[in-house]
């Protein structure tokens, strides 16, 4: 038990080191001997080490209260492991009562609690258990209570439904009716398996373990883990969205109960666990998951998959698929946190043009409003800023205001319409009266109110104001920060009332263990309900008409980078990893962050390149510069009163680095684009780890230092200080050294290999089998969007590859609704490139040509090439011993490409 384990020595044993407590008296033999008996010896009679259930998960446990549980007491070496743990008898939990009774799409079962016994009071019983098959790839399970409606999120996840015979899945009781199960019908595998003996359901205590088949397990969020595949060394997680700047273990900005796992045999499934609540889950060795929230019901939705790529599918086919994001957005951003004047501000955007660095948007923080007041803009420091913003967009740049979610209502009255209008319509979070607006500190003067977004007449109040806001800052995309929401006082004036709603039995594991730090109390009331329920969906509540006004406003697809998410925000939003640090650890672990945003379906995700808090270094910019230009969302942000981290800053090395760099991200803007593309109509992940498309292969499952854009395209960046190599996985595949189109060695497959990085350099390879549309890049996607386009052809070991085109105009709503694009497919087989032009509706791709093909891992030179049965002359093509061809040709990007090499 973590609380128990306050200090720990490490021992030399004879055979292992281990970590043992402080207050062992006997040395563990190995932590593995600890876990892996089925029996404990340490505890004769007691379930094996591996498999003890925390029964005392709130702090403060010791023996005496444990056994007042009936639970079991015993000290071990474990790190992490519950010394108050279910023995297998356990009193609690519950038992089938009656049949099974057949429903509309399942079947449903009512619980009953075996004992009065309580862990922390309003056991609920009976309960019902109802298994739906939505689809013959999703299942529903539901535990609710059949004589109370609980509080249920309203995010409707549905299903034409199914029949037990149609479902890749097999839902059943075991025999002796004591556990729970979901195996999967084509391999048996077990996926779910819940004993109900430890099952709880009680007003504020909801409790469920499960196994899981393995511990390739991905996922849950918002946190800050320090591996993408999880330690199931009893880690537990806590989730509550808090204003949290990322901290190992510590509850983050947003909630997302969802994980995958990757079963023995390399099936994927991922399970969401559809609950706002304050919860937490562990991770045990076992292995299993405990679930516990503290409000709601369980509403678990179990994705078959099988792989990876079709979970996530699956997933965002329940929770809404990705927003497609605008062209534009897809270019550098730059931001800070203390320009402090427009002097300032232009000074550093008048420098990346110098240097000539691709840059996309300009973001404003809370230092261009008046007083820090939303919707105002300061005229003194920022004078001239509407018509500085003008001039960016003439430049083919755009631009985002920053706003934030709580409004000062110490402004003189009919001074400050955002509050005067507010109040008028009753748009604010209220306290427990439901009457009075809760009141806090944030950063505008005086006190705050906080909209509650999920009030219909918030969202006129909201979007009324940002659409008069248009008028006087003339924003392309919107970033709404600080929505989880944060307040800076332990809850709203006078502080929170000692009830149950405040001071629930059992709080999670989050941090300071309370609920109305940094927030609201708890008891607020919103429209939804009591803020004990809603808080975590206050961003996500504050997204779609954020993303819908938007849209209004500019009259184009719609940009909002929101702070706090939940599942289904990436619908309609970005994300970013919040205020990580100048240091190389962020740098590493802003990898794990995106790949898992990338389950999230919140695939617009980046992280502060260069880091937020501190300042940074040349050395950890640059190399921050070069992973940050492949983040999805690429945005280099600082803090107030740090020094200045922009890529025009360093000098003119760190500008051509950067620029180099970036000049990539540029050129393969079509690719990316397309990915997207994949991502808002098929809902496949932007990002995505090794392990995705390399599942049988177990080496890959806890690769997090590097990644991929798409099946292709490998990013292998340096994350060591110093370091001029990094030591790259190659999957079994055919890859090429992006740089000199050099295929990898065949021994380097399936193995580590050191590649060169130096400061100059981040290491990126193409996999064989894809082909890639490029673009000439050019300062802004506004210029790099008229150039001619490029295809890199990355043969495979059969000398075939194949890959496809998404082109619209780049920032209209619904191009892909309306049918408005242009999507091209290109097969290469036996020497013979083709395109198959799927869909030709977007009239601005008649002006657009390809100019050059390169085609990677050509094992002979080829005597003749003919482009749509025309012969290319030889100085049209060149060919390296690599196997490297490169063709300038000059075709319309919208008639068919055939192109024969003999
Ligand atoms: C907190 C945000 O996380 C950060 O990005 C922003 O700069 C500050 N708020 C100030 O607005």
């Amino acid at each position: 038990m973590k609380n128990k384990l306050k200090k720990f020595v490490l021992l030399w044993g004879f055979f292992n080191v281990v970590l043992c407590c402080s207050d062992c008296f006997s040395l563990c033999p190995a932590l593995g001997g600890c876990l892996g008996s089925s029996r404990d010896a340490q505890c004769p009679g007691a379930v094996a080490v591996k498999k003890r259930i925390d029964c005392h998960p709130q702090p403060g446990a010791s023996q005496e209260a444990c056994e007042a549980r009936g639970c079991t007491w015993c000290s071990t070496d474990v790190p992490n492991a519950p010394w108050c743990f279910f023995p297998e008898d356990s009193p609690y939990g519950y038992s089938r009562a009656g049949n099974i009774e057949k429903t509309d799409k399942g079947w449903r079962v009512t619980l009953n609690k075996r004992q009065s016994l309580s862990l922390f009071g309003n056991d609920i019983s009976p309960i019902v258990l109802e298994a739906e098959f939505q689809t013959k790839d999703r299942l529903r399970f539901r535990l609710y209570d059949p004589n109370k409606q609980r509080f249920e999120v309203p995010l409707k996840i549905e299903g034409p439904g199914v029949t037990a015979e149609e479902a890749n899945y097999e839902v059943e009781f075991s025999e002796d009716s004591t556990h729970f199960t979901v195996k999967r019908k084509s391999t048996g595998t077990v996926l779910w398996d819940s004993p109900l003996v430890d099952l709880f359901f009680s007003n504020q205590f909801l409790q469920i373990t499960t196994t899981v088949p393995s511990t390739s397990v991905y996922g849950f969020g918002e946190h800050e883990h320090p591996t993408f595949k999880h330690n199931m060394d009893f880690s537990t997680y806590g989730m509550y969205a808090r204003d949290q700047a990322p901290t190992s273990f510590a509850n983050l900005y947003g909630v997302h109960p969802f994980y995958m796992c990757v079963e023995p045999d390399s099936n994927a499934h991922g399970v969401l666990l559809l609950n706002s609540n304050a919860q937490d889950v562990t991770l045990s060795p076992n292995p299993s998951l405990t679930f516990r929230t503290i409000g709601g019901i369980f509403d678990f939705y179990l994705f078959l998959g099988p792989t990876p790529e079709n979970v996530i599918q699956q997933y965002t086919e329940a929770i809404g698929r990705p927003h497609m994001p605008a062209y534009w957005s897809l270019g550098f951003q730059l931001s800070r946190w203390g320009y402090g004047s427009l002097d300032v501000l232009k000074q550093t955007v008048d420098r990346m043009h110098r240097y000539d660095i691709p840059y996309d948007v300009q973001h404003l923080d809370i230092d261009y409003m008046e007083r820090r007041l939303d919707f105002t803009y300061d005229k003194v420091n920022f004078a001239g800023l509407p018509e500085y913003i003008q001039e960016l967009k003439k430049k083919g740049m755009h631009n985002i205001v920053i706003l934030d979610p709580f409004i000062t209502k110490d402004e003189e009255p009919g001074t400050y319409k955002p509050y005067d209008l507010g109040q008028e319509m009753g748009v604010w979070v209220n306290n427990s009266d439901g009457v009075t607006p809760a009141v806090g500190q944030a950063w505008p003067p005086g006190d705050s109110v906080f909209p509650d977004y999920t009030n219909p007449r918030t969202v006129e109040w909201w979007t009324q104001l940002c659409l008069e806001f248009k008028d006087v800052l003339d924003y392309d995309g919107i970033w709404i920060d600080m929505n989880e929401p944060s307040n800076f006082l332990r809850g709203q004036y006078p502080g929170c009332a000692d009830n149950e709603i405040n001071n629930p039995p059992y709080i999670p594991s989050i941090s300071d263990r309370s609920l109305s730090q940094k927030t609201l109390c708890p008891d607020s009331k919103t429209y939804l309900g009591e803020h004990y329920n809603t808080h975590s969906l206050f961003g996500w509540s504050q997204t779609e008409p954020t993303f819908n006004v938007v849209q209004q406003a500019t009259g184009k697809r719609a940009f909002v980078l929101s702070r706090s998410t939940f599942v289904g925000s990436g619908k309609h939003g970005a994300h970013w990893l919040g205020d990580n640090f100048s240091q190389w650890k962020d740098l590493r672990r802003s990898i794990i962050g995106i790949l898992e945003f990338n389950l999230f379906g919140i695939p617009y995700i980046g992280a502060d390149i260069c880091g937020f808090n501190y300042n940074t270094t040349y050395e950890l910019c640059l190399r921050w510069m070069q992973l940050g230009s492949f983040y999805p969302f690429s945005r280099n942000h600082n803090a107030e009163g740090n020094s200045e981290q922009d890529p025009a800053v360093f000098g003119d090395e760190f500008a051509r680095i950067s620029r180099a760099t970036l000049l990539i991200r540029y050129s393969l803007l079509p690719y990316l684009y397309t990915l997207f593309y994949e991502s808002h109509v098929h809902g496949n992940t932007v990002v995505r780890s090794l392990m995705h498309e390399f599942t049988s292969d177990q080496q890959t499952h806890g690769i997090d230092t590097a990644f991929l854009w798409g099946p292709a395209f490998m990013i292998a960046p340096v994350l060591d200080e110093g370091a001029r190599s990094v030591d790259v996985y190659f999957p079994d595949a055919e890859w090429f050294d992006y740089y000199t189109g050099l295929k990898v060695p065949s021994a380097w497959k399936k193995n580590y290999s050191t590649v060169s990085a130096p400061l100059s350099k981040i290491p990126l390879f193409i996999r064989g089998g894809y082909i890639l549309p490029e673009q000439a890049p050019a300062t802004t996607t506004t210029k790099s969007r008229l150039n001619p386009f490029g295809l890199i052809i990355a043969l495979d070991e059969q000398g075939e590859a194949s890959g496809s085109l998404f082109w619209d105009d780049g920032d209209s709503i619904d191009t892909i609704e309306n049918e408005n694009y242009f999507l091209a497919k290109y097969t290469f087989s036996k020497g013979n490139l083709k395109t198959e032009i799927l869909k030709n509706g977007y009239p601005g791709a008649d002006t657009l040509k390809y100019n050059n093909i390169t085609i990677l891992g050509l094992k002979l030179r080829p005597q003749a090439v003919t482009l749509n049965g025309r012969s290319i002359h030889g100085d049209a093509f060149s060919f390296e011993m690599s196997g490297k061809l490169t063709l300038r040709i000059s075709a319309p990007l919208t008639q068919e490409l055939n192109i024969k090499f003999y």
